[in-house]
Parts: C-alpha cells; structure tokens; sequence
C-alpha cells in the first residue's frame, strides 16, 4: 500500500449518518429535492459524510502525529464527532462548522482543493454535498433533465450569489441580499406575473362555484371518473370506473360520492357523512376488472382497454372540491362547472410518445400513447399557456435587469451573468415551476381522502393507469396551485449552497474525460429506474418552454436512450442481450476512471440493494457478486464496504426480510499493476491476519451489530482484491461468491474467537445460548456444559443469570434480568459479562437509554466496557443466524446506542449531583428540538 488510507477505508459513524439520512425524508422546506422530481435521490446527509470521509486521512496514515493505537483511536473519535454535526441539517448555516470540515480535508490534501465529479449526478445529491463543503464540484449525466437540474443548484445560485432583486420595487425592501435571496425572491415574484398573466387569458375557464346566497367559493379541485360504456348491450349506459368513492376520510368532515341512477341517466352527490362505502364495496373498478352500475354487469380490464384503444373513454364531473371558510368543501357537480372544462386543445401541443415498457407504463394500454395524451384539455391548455407566457415573463426579466443597471452579457448557457442571462435563469426556475405544475396537473392523479391533496403522478417510478382522477385548479391558493410550485423552487434555491460555482455538463459517463477528478458516483443499477423514459414526461414541457434558452442541454427531441446505462430488455432485445449492455458498459466506465482519475483519495460507489436480489439467507444478490467481480476486474481493489440505510435500523429488522441496507457505499483505489497472485490458502491466512484488527475497529466506530456482517466484506473483498487473481485448489480462479462466503465465514470465527477472553460463566451461557437459547433444557446437560466451562450450575445460580430446578434448566432472560431491582454492579459478588451485556440490554428495551447509562460507570470499574459491547455483537451475530428477531432487536438496541449511553455515562459522572434536575430539562428539550 503507497497511499495515505482515508477514514472511509477504516470506519465512519453509520449511526448518526443512517439516523441523518432517515430524519431528511421529513424535511420539506427548502431541500434541494423540492426544485423538481428525479427518481431515487440520496439522501444528503449521506452524501455529505462520504465524500468529506473519503477526502480525510485517517489517523492511522498520520503516524507521526498519531503515534499509538490510543492516539488514533482518539482522534477518529473527533473525526466522527466532525462527522455527526455536519450530517445534522439544523447545522447547515453553520459557517464555522463548514470551515473548520474544508479545513480538515484541506490539511489531508496538501492543502489542494479537491476536484470532485460525478459523472452519473441525477438529481445532484452528491454534487451539491460537495459544493456545500466547499470543494471544486463538478457533475455530469447523460439525461437533460438532470443536467437542468445541477445547473440550477449547481452553477446558476453561486453565479447570481449576492445579487439584488430586479422585479420593480422589491430591492428597496432589504438593506442587503445575501447569498440567493434577490435571485429566490425575483423567482417568487416573476412567477406570480406568470401565474397572473396566464389567469387573465384562462381563468374564465375555472369559474368559482356558488356555496349558497351570493356566496361564492374558489375551487380546489374537480373529481372526473374515466367512463365506458356498459358491455351489456340491452343497457349500454356510459358508466363511471371509479377506484374509491371517498373524499374526505377525516374525522368529522367525511365526504363520499354517491352514484344514482335515473331514467338511466347518471348522476352524482356529496354526502357527507362517515356512512360511506366500506373497503370491499367501495368504487367500481380494480385489478381485476369492474362492473357497471345499475345492473352489475362485468367489466374486464381487456375490455377496457379495447375501448381505450379505440378512443371511446369519456369522463364525467362526479364531485367539487372548494375552499371553504373552515376548510375544504365537497359539492355536487354542476353542468356550469362541467362545460367550463370543455376547451379547444391547443395544437402546439409537446409531441413525443410513451414508450412502450408496459411494466412502467401502463397508461398506452388504454390508448393514451402520446405524452401529450396525459392531460385534458384545459390543463394542457393552461401549461401552454404558461410555457408561451414564460417568454413574455424572460423578456420582461431582461428589461427590468437592465433598468437595474445589470450590462447585457452574454446568454446562460455561454457563461454570461448579466440582464440576458439573468433572465434565462428565471425563465429556467419557472419552467421547473411548471414542470412540478405538469406532475401536480395532468389526468392521473388522483385525491387522496386522508390526506384531501391531489397526489402526485411519480409516487413510484413508474405511470400507473388512474380511472378516477382530481384536475388541480392552478390559480387556487390549494393543493396543486401553480403560485405554490413556484415558491417550492424559490425555496430550494434559497438553501443552494454559493460558495464555488460548479461545473454542470452533459456527458455519457462511458466517454467522458476523468483527469483531475476525485470520483464519488451513484450509478444507474440494472433496470431498477428507466430514468430517460420517465423523464420524457417532464422532458418535453422542459424543451417546449426553454429551448430559446438552454439550446445546447436541450438539443435532442426526446431524452438520449442509446447510451443509457440501463438494462431494458425492450430496448436490447432481450434480458440477455440487455444485461450484457449493462455490465458492460458499466465496466467500462470504471475502466476509464481507473486509468484517468485522480487517485490521491479513492473513489466512492454507491450501490441500490434491490430486496428481491437477495438469496433464502437475506445476505447475499446476484447484482451484488456481478458490481464486485466487474469492478475487480476493470483493476480495482475494494477498500471498505459501508451499508448505510435512510429507514431507522430497528423497524428495518423488525421487518424480518429487510434488514439489508438500502445501499451499499464502496470505496476502492486502483489495484496494483503489479499485484501478486496467491492461492486460497494465502488468502485464508492474509484474512486470518487482518480481518480481527479490521474488525476491532469497526466494532470500536459507531456501528450498529444489525450492519457488522456488511462492513466487514469492506476489509475481506480488501484482502481478496489486493491480489491479481485468487488460485483456487484446482488451479481455477476463486469468484467473488466464494470469496464472500469465505469472509463471512472468517467473520464468524473471529467472532467466536473472543469468547476465549470471556469469564467461565459468561463462556458457559454463550455456549448454551447458542444451543438452547432461553428454553428449557435437562439439567444433566448444563452440569455437563459447565463442568467444561470451568464453572458450576452452583456459580451459576449464584451469578443470578441461571436456574435449575426439578431436573430442567434455563437461562435467566433479559426481561426478568432487567425486571430485578436494585441491581448494583458494585456490590455484586458474582458478576459475569454476560450478566452486564444482558441486563443492561433488557433494561434498555424495557426503562430506556438514562437507566442504562446511570449504571454504565459501576460497570466499568468491574468488568470494563469493552467486553460488554462485543459479547452484544456475539450475541446480535448468534440471535440473527437463529432467525430469533426478537433477540436480534434486544442486542441491537443495546450496542447501536452505545456510543450515545457512554458520552451520558460520563457526563453524568463529570456534573455535579445538585446539577442533576438541570440537567435532565436541558436533555428533554434537546429531544423536543429533533
Ligand atoms: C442512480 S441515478 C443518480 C441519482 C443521484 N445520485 C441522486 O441522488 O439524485 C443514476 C443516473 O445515471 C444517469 N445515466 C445513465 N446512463 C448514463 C450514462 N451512460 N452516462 C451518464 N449518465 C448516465 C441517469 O440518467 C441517472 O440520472
């Protein structure tokens, strides 16, 4: 090894980055996600942990300053500690904190800026986590929506950063604009003139609707029903496709729709009560096909579709949505309101068709094959004439920035930051404005009864078919309004990080160049997400409205499929055919990057686990075996395996078959050109070496036992990767899936390994509990047992942690351990490890983390910390490979809390008693904060 190890390579805090990452999804307001919808983002706080982990030393590669074992251990305890307030969002104005990160990878990297790229950027988290810390950011993708994307949180927010409002009158209201807040406040009020302009051409068509008197109400929402006509030919009504007749599940305002007949004329009402439809009566239509109302008749979906296909689905009013005084109003439909839908469809509609991958897309089935097909007419009419106004708006923009003395410049696109492109930029934030618009907007979504919104068309990464849908009203002041899109980019731009302007482009990552990038990537994985296909939904409005604009990034008709690194068997011909493309082309990207990029620090992957990857053990994918192999062999030696989660790990296990990580990040560096080659007892004997002080590690870092069996293919893929080839006994090469099971088993053995440092009874209970577990067994086998424990059944009782009685013995569980009161560790004659690993683990579940850290320091002073933290691991390790979940859970609780108990344990030993009150208050309302 010549290069200095990065922290990444030897541990990082996975609990704070996982509980970070979990609390993001909750975060609204201003998170960069909220510019636009991509599909699959990670979350930052990850991003952020792994680039500035990949970019410090670690201790261990700074002997000089970190001489012994302690000293290193210390000081990435410090790094972690870095580490967990920088993945914290309410610290994200903290400048000093920001400094103080690019100061520590300033200090590892010679003081040299890194130049970090990711060349597969999609939505951007990694790129704009990196211009948060301020490191030279670049990021690339082949698809331009992403490419929008990352211009507009990358290159445009830093290049306009301290700018003064131009719209009229707005910069006089502030002494100072900081950062982006004229450009998010331009973005605000210029999308209002849109909003304003479009709603004096076509608010006719969005009539408010009387509430009784002269009163009249705002709609929020209109609820249409797909209709077809009855295949009952004596009664061919045109019925409605309804999936659920409810409005409003909440409590005291419930509303549903009720269908009647009459004179075989279909009607509607609202009534509102909570008598409603139960689940399985409840619309008209589901998976399995419908029936028609009235007479019952059967309705297949095959038949739908034909219909479809055929252009013969109508749609029907059957419900108003307004706003109310106190809330929402739900309100019979209306023929006024029903005939203002009816406009003349625009022609200069986008062009362009869905593709034809009905696993994804599943509206063309039902004859809606055009993107353009997605919308009725008055939406599409209204986001034309949002995207026609938008050059209206740019203009205006232009002329008010040179009213405020701005120069001409050059245009976005070129670099320019004068009036011309100060009002491409706005035109790009109100295009994604209306790209939300388009998501929040077309004739597939539907109304959520609990939550009363129109949901969003991309709740998956897919376009299901929607038989009853909600029309948002854009010009309302509610769910779908387009005033509210509008500030959703206003606010995300408002938190885009300014310190260095990034550099956006749009490259296929298999040509691109690489020199004097430090590389951390999230790669398209298999066929997990059709990104190009999705994105030609947003993609056509996107072009429609900024070609004038963006004419390089939006030069193509549709979004460039050929070179996507997906494997789409529709595209390739076959799922041979398609995944061949995929590995392919993903070796040889990281072929490119290892001859080309710059090495002083290693690349970081992320890898998306897809569950139905995973084999009967739950440990192991297909996909997983092939990513390894493919990067081993384009030269690569995989450093560190990091499982990192974005849900909290104990409901993760307690799902049973999902305790795997949501991804995997890998770290690797180039393999030596001039790697030996070994045989499998070499590398038996090389993990033998290096896999307990790799472990050690680990254990001592921030790891939850529920994530130890992934980290540790980190440091054995190491060893097995170090090598050119690995020679199996019969002179074959061994595979990557061998190899895995050889490091777990590795794992295993080192695990056991440490029972030898335990005291006899806590030998004995491992034993017995790996055995038997807390059942009963007879009591002439646990004498045996503990007899070759070098303990007695006698000891063992007296330990308080065994009973045998009337010829059956168990083990004293950790619920009845936690239960006795009065435990003190100080005056306990008797104590075992196992006694502390177990009561303190059952009085975590049961009285919480404060009782366990109040007895933590007794503990310390009798048996030490340490042993009870790794008989917890044995113990998770013992209970997962049981499949005793309940016990896995305990364990788990007990050791990923860990780091957390001992910091109280010894701030409680360090305050004063009479602080103690205060101290409490202080820790609640520090919760209250999260
Ligand atoms: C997993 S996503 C990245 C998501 C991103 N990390 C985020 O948090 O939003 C992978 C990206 O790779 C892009 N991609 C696929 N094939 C590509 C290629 N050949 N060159 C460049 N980008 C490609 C896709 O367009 C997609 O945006």
């Amino acid at each position: 090894m010549n290069y200095k190890k990065k922290l990444i390579e030897v541990s990082l805090p996975l609990e704070a980055i996982n509980r970070e990452s979990a609390r993001e999804k909750s975060i609204r307001h201003g998170h960069p996600s909220t510019l636009h919808l991509y599909w699959a983002r990670r979350p930052l706080a990850t991003a952020r942990a792994i680039l500035f982990a990949q970019l410090v030393n670690d201790p261990s590669s700074d002997p000089d300053k970190f001489p012994t074992i302690e000293l290193q251990d210390r000081e990435r305890i410090r790094l972690h500690k870095l580490i967990d307030e920088l993945v914290n969002w309410d610290n994200l104005n903290n400048t000093a904190l920001f400094d103080q990160a690019l100061q520590e990878i300033l200090d590892s990297n010679g003081g040299e800026l890194p130049r970090v790229l990711d060349p597969f950027a999609g939505g951007g988290s990694i790129p704009i986590e990196a211009q948060r810390l301020g490191l030279l950011s670049s990021a690339s993708d082949l698809n331009p929506l992403a490419v929008v994307l990352n211009k507009s949180l990358l290159e445009f927010p830093a290049r306009f950063a301290g700018s003064r409002p131009v719209f009229p009158g707005l910069a006089e209201n502030q002494s100072s604009w900081a950062k982006t807040e004229g450009l998010a406040a331009d973005i605000s009020q210029y999308g209002r003139a849109l909003r304003d302009l479009t709603a004096s051409q076509l608010g006719v068509h969005y009539p408010e609707i009387s509430i009784g008197g002269s009163t009249n109400a705002k709609v929020i929402a209109w609820i249409w029903a797909r209709t077809v006509q009855s295949p009952n030919p004596a009664n061919p009504i045109m019925v409605p496709l309804v999936r659920s007749w409810w409005l409003s599940k909440k409590k005291g305002s419930e509303a549903y729709i009720v269908p009647t007949l009459e004179n075989g004329e279909l009607k509607f009402r609202v009534n509102r009560d909570a008598n409603g439809p139960r689940p399985e009566e409840d619309g008209t239509i589901g998976r399995q096909g419908g029936f028609a109302i009235g007479d019952g008749t059967p309705i297949s979906l095959d038949y739908v579709r034909k219909e479809g296909i055929a252009g013969r689905l109508g749609r029907v009013l059957m419900a108003i949505v307004a706003e109310g005084p106190n809330g929402r109003l739900y309100l019979d439909p209306s023929e006024e309101q029903s005939s203002a839908a009816t406009v003349e469809r625009p022609i200069s509609v986008p062009s362009g068709s869905i593709p034809s991958n009905t696993r994804d897309f599943r509206p063309p089935l039902y004859g809606l094959t055009e993107w353009s097909d997605l919308f009725s007419d008055r939406q599409i009419s209204t986001l034309v004439a949002l995207s026609d106004n938008l050059k209206t708006i740019r203009h205006q923009v232009i002329s008010d920035a040179r009213l405020s003395g701005a120069p001409e410049g050059k245009s976005l696109e070129e670099g320019g930051n004068g009036a011309s492109a100060y009002g491409d930029a706005i035109a790009v934030y109100l295009a994604l404005a209306i790209g939300r618009t388009t998501d929040y907007g077309n004739a597939l979504n539907s109304w959520s009864s609990t939550r009363e919104t129109v949901r969003n068309l991309f709740a998956r990464q897919a376009i299901p078919m929607v038989w009853d849908y909600a029309e948002s009203n854009p010009f309302s002041s509610s769910t779908g309004n387009f005033v509210g899109q509008v500030d959703w980019v206003s606010k995300a731009v408002m938190n885009a990080p300014t310190r260095n302007e990034g550099v956006v482009s749009q490259a296929n990552a298999s040509t691109r160049d690489y020199r004097g990038f430090v590389i951390s990537t999230d790669p398209p994985y298999y066929d997990n997400i059709g990104y190009a296909d999705l994105s030609d939904f947003f993609y056509v409005w996107l072009r429609r409205s900024l070609q004038d604009v963006l004419p390089n990034t939006l030069n193509t008709i549709l979004t460039p499929k050929t070179d996507e690194l997906v494997a789409d068997s529709t595209r390739h011909g076959s799922k041979v055919a398609a995944e061949m493309f995929f590995v392919d082309g993903f070796n040889s990207v990281f072929t490119k990057i290892r001859a080309q990029a710059d090495h002083s620090a290693p690349i970081t992957i992320y890898y998306a686990y897809k569950q139905q990857e995973e084999d009967a053990s739950g440990k192991s994918s297909t996909g997983w075996h092939t990513l390894l192999s493919g990067l081993i062999a384009s030269g690569w030696e995989i450093t560190a395996t990091w499982p990192v989660r974005s849900e909290m790990s104990n409901r993760m296990i307690s799902n049973g078959a999902n305790v795997l990580a949501s991804s995997i990040v890998l770290s690797c560096r180039p393999r030596n050109e001039n790697a030996e080659a070994t045989t499998r007892r070499g590398f038996l004997s090389a993990l033998k070496n290096e896999l307990p002080g790799a472990l050690r590690e680990l254990m001592q870092g921030a790891i939850a036992p529920v994530d130890l069996a992934q980290a540790a293919i980190g440091p054995g893929i190491s060893v097995f990767s170090r090598y050119s080839r690995v020679r199996e006994n019969d002179g074959t090469d061994m595979s990557v899936k061998e190899a895995l099971l050889l490091i777990n088993a590795a794992l295993d053995d080192v695990l056991n390994e440490q029972e030898s440092d335990f005291d006899p009874v806590t030998r004995f209970a491992v034993k017995w509990y790996k055995q038997y577990g807390w059942n009963d067994e007879a009591s002439g086998i646990a004498d045996q047992l503990a007899r070759s424990s070098d303990t007695s059944i006698a000891v063992l009782e007296r330990g308080g942690i065994f009973s045998a009685k009337a010829g059956k013995a168990h083990l004293i569980s950790a619920s009845k351990l936690a239960d006795s009161t009065g435990w003190d560790p100080l005056n306990d004659e008797s104590l075992s490890i196992w006694e502390c690993t177990v009561r303190l683990a059952g009085i975590m579940a049961t009285k919480g983390a404060d009782s366990v850290s109040q007895l933590l320091p007794a503990v310390e002073s009798r048996v030490g910390l340490d042993p009870v933290k790794e008989l917890g691991f044995l113990l998770f390790y013992e209970a997962e490979k049981k499949g005793d979940t309940k016990d896995a859970i305990l364990f788990n609780g007990l050791v990923s809390a860990w780091g957390d108990l001992t910091m109280r344990a010894h701030r409680d030993l360090n305050e004063p008693k009479v602080n103690e009150q205060f101290l409490f208050n202080l820790e609640e309302q520090e919760d209250g904060d999260q």
